[in-house]
Formats: C-alpha cells, sequence, structure tokens
C-alpha cells in the first residue's frame, strides 16, 4: 500500500501522456510552449476566473502574488503557524512581516474569529491556506478584509478542484494560488504552480513578473524572475485533467466513507457545510499518534505527520519573536496529526483494512 500511488495512476493514463510528452520533444517549443497558453485557457475556464498565469511552483505563485501586490518592508500579512512553510517564507523573502493567527483545532484551517484582531492599519494582505483540501469561510474573510481594503490570496496547493457554495478554490479571493506538485490533487512530474485572479492589472503585472518583468521582449517594468511553467509539465497536466473531475470525485468518497467509519473513535477531519473537500490528504487526529502509527507500520500501512512543527517555532523564524504557547490550537495539533493512504486508486479492501488497523490499534498497550 501506498500513501499516493503515483505509479499506478501514470500507467492509467499512460498512453495520453507519452504522447503529451512526445509532442512537447517533437516541437522544440520547451519554454513557454503551445500547450501551456492552453493550459491556462483550460484552467481558468475550469477555475471560473478572467485569467490563470502557469507558474514554475506554488510557492513561486505566491511570491509573484504578493509582489503584484507591492508588499515589502513595514507591510504585515497575515498567515497561519500550521501549514507548509511556502507563505510565511514568501513574505519573509519580501522583508514584509507575517502576523500569524491561530487554527480552527477541528477544521485545521485560519479560525476567522480570531482575524479581525491581527488586522492592523499594516496588514496589506491575508494569505488563508485551504489547507487538506478544504477552505476556510471565504464570506466571512472577504467581507472583514474588503472593509479594511485588504487583499486576499487563497493558498489554494492542496484545494484545487474543490468547492465553497458552487465555486471552485482560487475564485473566491483576489488571487488564488496553487502547486502542481506530483502528490496534489492534480499534480505534474516535476515542480508547477498557477495563479488565478479576476484583477486585469494584478494578472499582467504578474505575467511580467514571470519572465523577469518584462511587459514586452527587452522592456523591464518590473524586477522580475524566471518563474514560468515547463512546457512539458503543462502537457502532462493536460493529459490528466479530463480525468480529474472524476479521480476528485473517489476521493471525496473515500475521505467521507473514512469519516463515517472513523467518527467514533478520532478525531475526523470535519467537513465545512457548503464545502467539498479534496482530500490532498486524510488527516486526523489522535493522543495516541506514536503507538497508531507503529501499529499501522507493523501491518504495512504507510502513514505521514503533515506537520510535525509550528511554524512560529522553527529557527529560521524565531526573530518573530512569537514564543512556544502563542498558538495553543497549532500547538497541540502538530502532537496530535497524521494522515493516512488517500488517492483515487485506493481499493475498498485497502480502506477496510486501514479502518480494521486504525480501530485495533487504540485497543493496544504500549
Ligand atoms: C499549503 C501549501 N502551500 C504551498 C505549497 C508550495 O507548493 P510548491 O511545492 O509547488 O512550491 C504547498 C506544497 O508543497 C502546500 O502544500
Amino acid at each position: 500500500m501506498e500513501l499516493i500511488n503515483l505509479k499506478y495512476q501514470y500507467k492509467q493514463y499512460q498512453a495520453e501522456i507519452d504522447q503529451a510528452i512526445g509532442a512537447v520533444l517533437e516541437s522544440g517549443q520547451y519554454v513557454m510552449g503551445q500547450q501551456v497558453r492552453d493550459l491556462e485557457e483550460k484552467l481558468s475556464a475550469y477555475i471560473g476566473v478572467e485569467h490563470c498565469i502557469g507558474v514554475s511552483s506554488g510557492t513561486d505563485a505566491l511570491l509573484l502574488a504578493l509582489k503584484a501586490l507591492n508588499i515589502g518592508p513595514g507591510d504585515e500579512v497575515i498567515c497561519v503557524p500550521f501549514t507548509w512553510i511556502s507563505p510565511v517564507e514568501c513574505v519573509k523573502r519580501l522583508r514584509a512581516k507575517p502576523v500569524l493567527v491561530d487554527i480552527d483545532p477541528e477544521t485545521f484551517l485560519m479560525d476567522v474569529d480570531q482575524l479581525q484582531k491581527a488586522i492592523t492599519p499594516k496588514t496589506k494582505a491575508i494569505i488563508p491556506v485551504s489547507l487538506y483540501g478544504q477552505m476556510p469561510d471565504f464570506k466571512k474573510i472577504m467581507e472583514m478584509a474588503d472593509k479594511h481594503n485588504i487583499a486576499v490570496i487563497e493558498d489554494g496547493a492542496q484545494s484545487f478542484g474543490g468547492e465553497q457554495n458552487g465555486k471552485k478554490s482560487c475564485a473566491l479571493t483576489t488571487i488564488g494560488t496553487t502547486s502542481f506538485f506530483p502528490t496534489k490533487p492534480l499534480g505534474c512530474y516535476g515542480d508547477g504552480g498557477a495563479i488565478f485572479t479576476n484583477r486585469s492589472d494584478l494578472a499582467e503585472k504578474m505575467k511580467a513578473i514571470r519572465v523577469h518583468g518584462a511587459t514586452e521582449r527587452y522592456n523591464h517594468q518590473y524586477i522580475g524572475q524566471n518563474a514560468r511553467i515547463d512546457t512539458l509539465q503543462a502537457a502532462v497536466l493536460l493529459a490528466k485533467f479530463p480525468h480529474f473531475e472524476e479521480e476528485l470525485k473517489k476521493r471525496f468518497e473515500i475521505g467521507c466513507f473514512f469519516n463515517e467509519k472513523l467518527k467514533d473513535y478520532f478525531i475526523i477531519p470535519k467537513i465545512i457545510p457548503g464545502n467539498t473537500h479534496t482530500f490532498a490528504q486524510y488527516a486526523l487526529r489522535s493522543s495516541e499518534r506514536e503507538k497508531i502509527i507503529g501499529q499501522l507500520k507493523e501491518k504495512g500501512i504507510p502513514s505521514a505527520i503533515y506537520y510535525p512543527k509550528c511554524i512560529h517555532l522553527q529557527p529560521a523564524y524565531a526573530d518573530m519573536r512569537y514564543g512556544k504557547g502563542s498558538f495553543p490550537n497549532a500547538e497541540r495539533i502538530v502532537e496530535e496529526v497524521f494522515s493516512i493512504p488517500m488517492h483515487p486508486f485506493l481499493t475498498k479492501d485497502d480502506q477496510n483494512k486501514i479502518i480494521s488497523v486504525l480501530k485495533d490499534s487504540l485497543l493496544q498497550k504500549i
């Protein structure tokens, strides 16, 4: 059993993927080839926004979004202490100040009720993360942000394809970003990402920043970077895309099945009403995590911990001066959370085996 079975997925779509890769190799257009434009067109229509910009990673997507909003020294950006490092890392790279808000312990998402008190006159942006695959309450977040004229960047690296009240992740905020890292719901075969927005001014600027700040060849309007998605990766994504909705459906079914069977034994991932969930990870909580992980391993079931340490307690970010105890929910969850296998090809037998080993593990003495 594997946590995420990418090799099996490749075998399922091999003919289409190999053909798409071969076409790029034949074309000689390895950088910004036609497939990049085709992908952007397809994904902007899918998400339901005006502009999609294919970029080199989910991290660069966040960095370009922040740069487009002119974020720099003296600005504050509200982030969370429990997620992948990228949002806080990007804010720090621009020498702005990350201001952290604790998470809700049931959804693992930014606690919207604590957001208001983190807003100051210096707040320029908020980066809520749609962690594990569902979105926080964007109606509330956008209302608060609009009132203070603050931009919102959704980090939708794990929620691509997920919905809130019928609207797709990356369509509900000023800018939405995602990642096509291989293990993400829609993954390529290396690094890749995308940015979504309805704001034409921001889109034009981010397109330029992606190619060294050039609005046309040899006219560098902004200080940019090289943040293009490879044509090869765009081709892989285009080949996988026709299967994506079916995969999302299967992920959601499996996640709901786990929730139903495990709800009386563990703290399961709560799905917010109005949301779908991509289950990029199926993450659950137990105060007996180490024992359970040991039992899973013994029975040949892999598991992982996303994430074992809070960002404010990472050595590189000590200068943010948030000590231990600053964010009690995040600090408790890093001790309890763990993820079990989740991918669209997980068989019913495997699902049942995981459930029974998890339940049995609670009965084991250490
Ligand atoms: C929540 C979150 N944000 C940002 C990223 C960064 O994406 P990438 O690895 O494509 O830079 C990831 C993925 O690793 C992620 O899970």
